[in-house]
């Protein structure tokens, strides 16, 4: 815990004014500073920093904070990084911290950010005259737009492409930044021959590398180590440059390679980040998370892209959130997003998107396919699977109970019931209301909806004979009717073409609980004499209500038709 007295010192000595200026170019207006808000999308600056009072102001969105918050919700921040930050900048140490930062330490960062920008540069202008490079690049298709965005350049094939650069070459923060190996005496560049990608923090400072091989050799993409400025496990490839983009689309999509990234960029998806050869960690979700309320994982839909995104659903499922939607692309084999983009463009890519996977079918879809739930150890074991991965989710307790609740519907384990509802190898239907007398019509309306949503699952031809079904909402209803016309269209879908044509909509969840519980029923169920059942109930229900709008008009008022409806519905209905 950061002493809350300390943090007051630091928001104290901290201007709150050139921090955000950073970020937004600022005007003064009066004694405030005004901008266009970086919170929301806005033409006229409703966005205003009081220097006096130290806070900052939207009066169009709402926006409002000290510089912490400022530097959590705008720049991704976790709380006490956004401490740390402001307190390495007014020369405080945070109390407890371990590592303390010296004042000598501090200007040593400066210079390991100064040797970055040097070297930044000088790959840069390399590129300019670079013609085997500039072919290379032009080959893979990249236009000259975004090789100056992404601020690509080239080291040269030598061994001390750096040498000339830099006044002295053997000054070991060369070594520190990672741009030069020393070995046994001799030094070298750590990158030659390779095409320059230059990571940048979220102020735009080059804090790393990763450099790319134009001809064979190995490895492919060779980056920067570890140094004091670089974590690879906390940065993002293309997050200062797509910030603004995300937090603007409230989605932040996260695929595998620097390319990836350059190439969407290029194509108008300009929201995407790349993890920097390795799984996503908890920080680096938690920092998407705190930047956009939607996070797809794009990964190819090979095997390896399978272990990949299982990875990334380990270490986001910590940092899910009620509210927020975490969710996973699988690419056409042998595709990856730059690919993709390139042959198909941009809508299809963000189709592809709007498509992903659920976290929660994701995960249920991965753990059933290890289990055979046609058994009851197969059950067990599924439960017993899900469990530790459901415990994860610390910080969504609805999400945690939305889990939970489908587990019991897959393996049908949950809490023992009051009453029961199913059927128990009696061949006899659930035990369900026809009428809805004496009893809330809503719910009977809604069971007897969810047969008929089941059985129609269970077998789609039975479509057919709900050609004629009384309008009603609901959303079982409406999933009813919404299949019924589908099938009409395409009567040849299957019912899993069907869960997986509605992906990503508001039915899909609906659907896939409603073909799980069907897992569950007793090989005696007889679910037809159910949908009956629940199809008369929903027919007896339209028809009350058709009495009763008609009783208050007189007889000559209805036309021949509806006089016909009138008297079906008045007849005593035989159950079936
Ligand atoms: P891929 O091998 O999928 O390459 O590596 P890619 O992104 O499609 O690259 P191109 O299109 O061939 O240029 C995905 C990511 O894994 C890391 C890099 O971050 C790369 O972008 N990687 C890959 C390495 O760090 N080292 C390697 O040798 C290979
Ligand atoms: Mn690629």
């Amino acid at each position: 815990m950061i002493p809350q007295d300390f943090i007051q010192q630091v928001l104290d000595r901290t201007d709150i004014v050139a921090l955000v200026e950073r970020y937004v170019p600022l005007k003064k207006a009066g004694a405030n500073y005004q901008a266009r808000c970086p919170f929301h999308n806005e033409k006229s600056p409703s966005f205003s920093v009081s220097p006096t009072k130290q806070f900052y102001h939207c009066f169009g969105c709402g926006a409002h904070g000290t510089a912490i918050t400022f530097l959590m919700e705008h720049a991704g921040y976790s709380f006490i990084d956004a401490i740390k930050e402001l307190a390495s900048q007014v020369g405080m140490q945070v109390p407890d911290d371990g590592k303390r930062v010296a004042p000598e330490e501090e200007s040593r960062r400066d210079k390991l950010y100064a040797c970055m920008d040097v070297a930044a540069r000088h790959y840069r202008q390399a590129l300019k005259t670079h013609e085997s490079a500039i072919a290379y690049l032009k080959q893979r298709g990249l236009t000259g737009e975004s090789a100056a965005r992404f601020a690509l350049g080239v080291a040269n094939d030598e061994w001390q492409p750096l040498a000339g650069v830099f006044a002295d070459y053997q000054d070991p923060l060369l070594v520190e930044t990672g741009l030069v190996i020393s070995n046994e005496g001799k030094r070298y560049d750590r990158f030659r021959d390779r095409v320059m990608f230059p990571i940048r923090n979220e102020r735009g400072q080059v804090i790393a590398f990763g450099g790319r091989i134009m001809n064979k050799g190995e490895p492919k993409y060779l980056n920067s180590p570890e140094t004091p400025l670089f974590h690879k496990g906390r940065e993002l490839y293309g997050l200062y440059e797509h910030r603004r983009a995300i937090q603007g689309e409230d989605r932040v999509l996260v695929v595998e390679g620097y390319m990836d990234v350059v190439m969407l960029d290029q194509h108008g998806v300009d929201n995407a980040v790349a993890t920097l050869g390795t799984a996503i960690t908890s920080d680096q979700a938690a920092r998407l998370l705190r930047l956009a309320n939607e996070v797809v994982f794009a990964f190819d839909g090979d095997n390896a892209g399978r272990k990949a995104a299982w990875r990334a659903l380990e270490n986001s499922l910590p940092q899910a959130r009620d509210g927020k939607l975490l969710s996973f692309l699988f690419l056409p084999d042998g595709e990856d997003p730059d690919s993709f983009v390139r042959a198909q463009g941009a809508d299809a890519f963000k189709k592809l998107c709007n498509q992903a996977m659920p976290l929660s079918d994701f995960l249920f879809s991965e753990l059933t396919a290890q289990t055979d739930l046609a058994s009851q150890e197969g059950k067990v074991r599924l439960a017993t699977l899900a469990q530790p991965y459901i415990a994860k989710l610390t910080q969504a307790p609805l999400l945690t109970r939305a889990l939970r609740q489908r587990l019991d519907l897959l393996t049908g384990l949950g809490p023992p019931r009051q009453t029961s509802d199913r059927s128990h190898g009696t061949g006899k239907p659930r035990q369900y209301s026809n009428s809805a007398q004496g009893q809330g019509r809503g719910t009977v309306q809604a069971s007897s909806w969810r047969i008929i949503l089941q059985a129609l699952l269970d077998d789609l031809t039975r479509a057919n004979r709900l050609t004629d079904l009384p309008e009603a909402q609901g959303q079982e209803a409406e999933a009813v009717q919404a299949l019924v016309s589908l099938l009409r269209e395409h009567p040849e879908m299957s019912a899993s073409d069907i869960v997986e044509h509605f992906s990503g909509r508001p039915e899909q969840a609906l659907l896939a609980s409603a073909r799980a519980e069907s897992m569950n029923w007793d090989d005696n169920y007889d679910i037809e004499a159910d949908f009956q059942g629940a199809l008369g109930a929903v027919m007896a229900v339209a028809s009350r209500a058709a009495v009763k709008e008609f009783s208050g008009r007189k007889p000559s008022e209805l036309s021949d038709l509806e006089k016909a409806n009138l008297l079906a519905s008045l007849k005593p209905r035989k159950p079936s």
